[in-house]
């Protein structure tokens, strides 16, 4: 949500800036703009619209050593040119800022009465907070003092015209880093964003502020003392930019799946055990003395989160509860004492999971959090106890895919883990195992399924509702289903436990409302069939992904799809892919845009 770049150099960087964005694009993409200090004059471009759009304003005259730059998600204000990034005070502090100023208007009557607002944005009072103290103070003491008055989070940027060689930087509760170059030093608010000129980063930390120039970078904490933090050294490659001969990262990212999976248990499985030790050295206490899990997430990781509860309680018999990080955060919860507490995000940053954390964090009938992520060196996984990585690899396509199914790979090894002390027994934990390293060979084979899934598209992209039916551990499979479809099609979908169609959405179902259920070959299979019967006898379309083994059949009513998902915990998994492969081939026809779908971002950090 929101991106932010910016750099320092000897040399030109406005290059620099439009390329960071671009790679940045996939977090926030309604506006963008860019501040560049020439001359001893801040020139601003701003533009509604996407990366893109802002590159045509720029000509060979938009040239700097320094400058900062920004791609935006809206949150106050609509999207449009006076809102983008940077905003500009008395025509000498430019400013980038993510995250939410929750006391913008205090600020106003307090500081600013006699300020002329050009936005309708919170951000906007930050240029001019920081522009009324720099009249009496040094531009990093400005800054400090600008914050010192701000409630809510904040990732920022500042440009000074009496400040020519430095950006001022800080950061609370929305992530920020400083790349280091050879002479020149960037920021940004991911790693992605500068891959390509270095891979050396300085993360801060809440209250960090720092000033970057192309020789020095300077950090404070949020006392002022200077500080050292450590410098890391990114995994990340160019690769992660490119879509590798596919026409969407969407698209790449399904394929994706059976690599990314296949990391995502590399040695972690030895013998047919999991290791506790995948939880890192400070498991070893939590893992003793648990007793219930609770986990907490948003989107598409709530989903992976309701099948890790199923897993949980079915095959480890821990009593579990998954619940929505924001519903969490707000709500007076009945924790019983010992209970461990799961966050899952593929981010890492998502602001309703890690308040929710933060809150957590204080009470102390919680023996223990663990992250389930796909980024290192994200808030989450430095604020739990232990983090279980996905190695998914970077997710660029905003409706999440192979960070999911990572997740639930990931959860399942994590499951072993937590289970041994409770229900899971050598067998059965050599059993999952097993399953678990079949899996990348048959997500392979399961996306065989693609080209019969474009023809199903063809039918199911000019409806405008549809309902996704589930039971057990596949009902969270059919509302990722549905929510991949809502996301990238913009197709209404619903899903509901297949049981719960006779108590209310059967009587939205008729030749119009096409139904797709997920079959797996379980316990509950003939359940589902009497369930489809039921839809089947209101004239209602089936798409039925099934099993090869749970006999259906197609005929005029209903179209099936085999899935070779042996009657086993991992199947989910494999049912996923269909789903995902479904939204993709509906989006194309419809012609959305499948990577940065209207009104979403990849990584939301404000609550
Ligand atoms: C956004 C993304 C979703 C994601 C959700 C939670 O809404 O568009 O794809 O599932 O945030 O993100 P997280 O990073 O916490 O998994």
């Amino acid at each position: 949500m929101c991106g932010i770049v910016a750099a320092a150099s000897k040399t030109n960087v406005t290059d620099i800036l439009m390329a960071g964005l671009k790679h940045l694009e996939y977090r926030g993409y309604d506006s963008a703009g860019i501040a560049i200090l020439k001359n001893n004059v801040l020139n601003n471009y701003r533009q509604k619209g996407n990366v893109e759009e802002l590159g045509k304003l720029l000509d060979a005259t938009a040239n700097s050593n320094i400058g900062i730059a920004h791609t935006r998600w809206a949150t106050h204000g609509k999207p449009s040119k006076e809102n983008a990034h940077p905003h500009i005070a008395n025509d000498t502090i430019a400013i980038v800022h993510n995250g939410i100023i929750e006391n913008y208007l205090d600020i106003k009557n307090k500081f600013l009465k006699n300020y002329k607002f050009l936005s309708d944005t919170d951000s906007e009072i930050l240029a001019h907070l920081i522009n009324h103290f720099s009249k009496d103070n040094e531009i990093l003491d400005a800054v400090h003092l600008a914050m010192a008055e701000v409630q809510g989070s904040y990732a920022l940027a500042v440009l000074d015209k009496n400040n020519p060689d430095k950006i001022i930087v800080a950061r609370n509760g929305s992530p920020l880093l400083i790349g280091l170059g050879e002479e020149k030093n960037f920021i940004a608010s991911d790693a992605l964003a500068l891959i390509e000129h270095t891979n050396r980063f300085v993360y801060l930390e809440d209250g960090d502020l720092a000033t970057v120039s192309s020789e020095e970078v300077k950090i404070y904490d949020k006392n002022k003392k200077n500080i050292r933090r450590e410098t890391k050294k990114s995994s990340l490659s160019l690769n992660s930019h490119s879509k590798d001969g596919y026409d969407h990262f969407m698209l790449k990212e399904i394929f994706e799946q059976p690599n990314a999976v296949k990391s995502t248990i590399e040695n972690r499985i030895i013998n047919n055990v999991v290791p506790k030790e995948i939880l890192g050295p400070n498991a070893a206490e939590y893992l003793e003395k648990f007793k219930v899990v609770q986990i907490i997430a948003c989107g598409t990781s709530y989903h992976a989160a309701l099948v890790a509860k199923h897993w949980l309680e079915r095959l480890a018999g821990i009593p579990c509860h998954a619940e929505i990080a924001s519903e969490f955060r707000y709500r007076r919860h009945a924790v019983q004492k010992d209970t461990l507490l799961i966050c899952i995000s593929q981010s890492g940053e998502t602001a309703d999971t890690l308040s929710a954390l933060r809150e957590i964090k204080k009470e102390d009938y919680y023996v223990g959090t663990i992250a389930v992520c796909n980024v290192p060196e994200s808030s989450l996984a430095r604020e739990c106890d232990s983090t279980l990585i996905t190695h998914a690899g970077p997710e660029i396509g905003v409706a999440s895919t192979k960070a999911f199914t990572t997740q639930l790979t990931a959860l399942m090894l994590l499951v072993i883990v937590l289970g041994k002390r409770f229900e899971i027994t050598p067998d059965l934990e050599n059993s999952l195992c097993m399953q678990l390293k079949t899996l990348p060979d048959k997500i392979k084979s399961t996306l065989a399924l693609d080209q019969k899934i474009a023809e199903l598209a063809k039918i199911f992209s000019d409806k405008e509702h549809a309902l996704f039916l589930g039971r057990g551990s596949h009902f969270p499979i059919a509302r990722e289903g549905a929510l991949k479809l809502k996301e990238i099609s913009y197709i209404h979908a619903e899903a509901y436990a297949a049981g719960e169609l006779k108590h209310g959405p059967l009587a939205i179902v008729d030749e119009n409302m096409p139904v797709v259920a997920v079959a797996p070959n379980n316990v509950v299979l003939e359940k589902l069939k009497s369930n489809l019967e039921e839809v089947k006898a209101r004239g209602g379309k089936l798409y039925i992904f099934a099993d090869k083994k749970a006999g259906f059949k197609s005929d005029e009513i209903s179209q099936v799809f085999e899935i070779d998902a042996p009657m086993n915990p991992v199947a989910p998994i494999l049912f996923t892919i269909p789903l995902q492969l479904l939204a993709y081939h509906c989006a194309i026809i419809k012609g959305t845009n499948v990577d940065m779908p209207r009104n979403l971002a990849k990584s939301v950090t404000v609550e």
